[in-house]
């Protein structure tokens, strides 16, 4: 593969996913670790207003085998469980600014989920993101701004799945 060196702008991270031939969760690992954006990128694209609950998603890139969204997590926010989708895409997540909670569930046997490892994921730190992966991430906690984040998944996600977290139910609309 292509050796991922210093990726300073969307569009180094664009070229270089788009020309590693095999794109998968430890080469874009590599690739995003070696990304900075620069404070300066993220107060250009932050949301405007920021959210207040709930999380925000642009989407910065769709090629046509990968997708690049920037989350935005206001305090107290996160998402439904959820899985990530019918194509069951796959990805990493880039903490940029904050802390991120990263709650990952098990599937059961029944259609249900149950909760199981909750991790904290800190700034400049990676997050694999597996095909498999059923979970709910968001605002970890510790500081009072937003905390955001960049996710590559590929292929684009379609058709998620979502858990009610309290009950473990499946939730049939989109939330
Ligand atoms: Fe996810």
């Amino acid at each position: 593969m292509k050796v991922a060196t210093e990726l300073d702008s969307i569009t180094s991270l664009i070229d270089c996913c788009g020309s590693t031939t095999d794109l998968c969760i430890d080469s874009l690992t590599r690739i995003l670790a070696s990304l900075e954006l620069g404070e300066d990128w993220l107060a250009e694209h932050l949301p405007n207003p920021l959210p207040e609950s709930g999380y925000h998603r642009t989407l910065l890139h769709q090629a046509k085998c990968f997708e690049i969204v920037l989350a935005t997590w206001p305090v107290g926010g996160g998402t439904l469980v959820h899985d990530h989708g019918s194509l069951n895409s796959q990805g990493v997540v880039k903490v940029l600014q904050g802390n991120l909670f990263n709650q990952i569930y098990a599937l059961q046997e029944d259609g249900t989920v149950r909760p199981g490892e909750r991790l904290i994921a800190e700034t400049g730190s990676t997050v694999p993101v597996t095909h498999d992966l059923i979970h709910a991430m968001g605002h970890g906690g510790g500081h009072q701004g937003v905390a955001a984040s960049l996710h590559v998944y590929f292929p684009w996600i379609v058709e998620v799945r979502y858990w009610d977290p309290k009950t473990g139910l499946p939730v049939e609309n989109n939330l």
